[in-house]
């Protein structure tokens, strides 16, 4: 059978055979922010069906790609359609993309995401600087034999979401008059939505938003030494919060108007970068 590290480096050739693009920042897009690499320089762009090894399924057009391009100045990768526990991959192809991003070159993930609001001063359409996270609801990424090469058996988790990019964001936020909440996020697996209990639970474990990506994520690229920051659109308040039941729609549609100032932040912080 073939090991995480070599399908890692299969992937890794796959893509090299394609672009010699090295990025600094690696992005990635959550809902709303789909189409956020139409505003950046672009380079190349590489389909996950046509990287060998990669985790998606063979169902043409359902995927996702990869966007390489620049910001400014500044050489990022985009990933359009992230890997999602609960469409049924294993935890480690679910952060392959994260791993391959950093053996390509990214120092910092980027990371956002949509989520459902926990915090009861929180509302639809608000964004949420992510300064911790819970990460005990889905399978820790890191599970299995240590890639010795990538980093530590047992990895610090102190502070994941580092505090330079963080005050960045803050900053940029500030000076474009755009409210930014902070707090932490816990990711669960989904693909249900939370019961209003669960919701509870976590309000009481100290969540402010909810969701089903991004932690899994941190933690890997955490692992590796990149550099972490996210910001999380809270697009509706969680299950028993409101009379509403929760749907996908609504979700997207709050998250799309959103979008404009999700936009600005991202690109003004990663002007920023250093
Ligand atoms: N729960 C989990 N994930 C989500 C939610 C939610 O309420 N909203 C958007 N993603």
């Amino acid at each position: 059978m073939i090991t995480i590290s070599e399908k890692l480096n299969e992937c890794l050739k796959s893509v090299r055979k394609k672009t010699g693009f090295v990025p600094k920042v690696a992005l990635i897009l959550g809902s709303g922010l789909g189409d956020y690499a139409d505003g950046i320089n672009i380079e190349c762009e590489i389909d996950y069906h046509d990287i060998k090894g990669f985790p998606v399924s063979t169902v043409p057009g359902h995927a996702g790609k990869f966007i390489f391009g620049y910001v400014g100045e500044v050489p990022v990768v985009c990933m359009k359609g992230r890997i999602h526990y609960y469409e049924g991959y294993d935890i480690s192809d679910v952060v392959l993309p994260v791993r391959l991003m950093k053996l390509l070159g990214a120092e910092i993930l980027f990371l956002t995401n949509a989520s459902g609001g926990v915090n009861n001063t929180f509302k639809a359409g608000d964004l949420m600087l992510i300064t911790d996270h819970i990460s005990c609801f889905a399978p820790n990424p890191l599970i299995g034999k240590n890639i010795d090469e990538l980093g530590v058996r047992f990895p610090d988790m102190t502070q994941v979401y580092n505090k330079d990019l963080q005050a960045i964001i803050r900053n940029v936020a500030k000076n474009n008059s755009i409210t930014l909440k902070e707090g932490i996020y816990t990711q669960l697996t989904g693909p249900s939505f939370e019961s209003p209990a669960e919701i509870r639970m976590l309000r009481t474990l100290g969540t402010d938003a909810v969701g089903m990506s991004t932690v899994v994520e941190a933690i890997t690229a955490n692992h590796m030494n990149m550099k972490v920051c996210g910001i999380s659109c809270i697009c509706n308040l969680a299950a028993g919060m409101t009379e509403t039941p929760l749907s996908h729609e609504e979700v997207q549609q709050a998250a799309n108007d959103a979008a404009p100032k999700f936009k600005k932040i991202v690109t003004e912080s990663i002007l920023l970068f250093k």
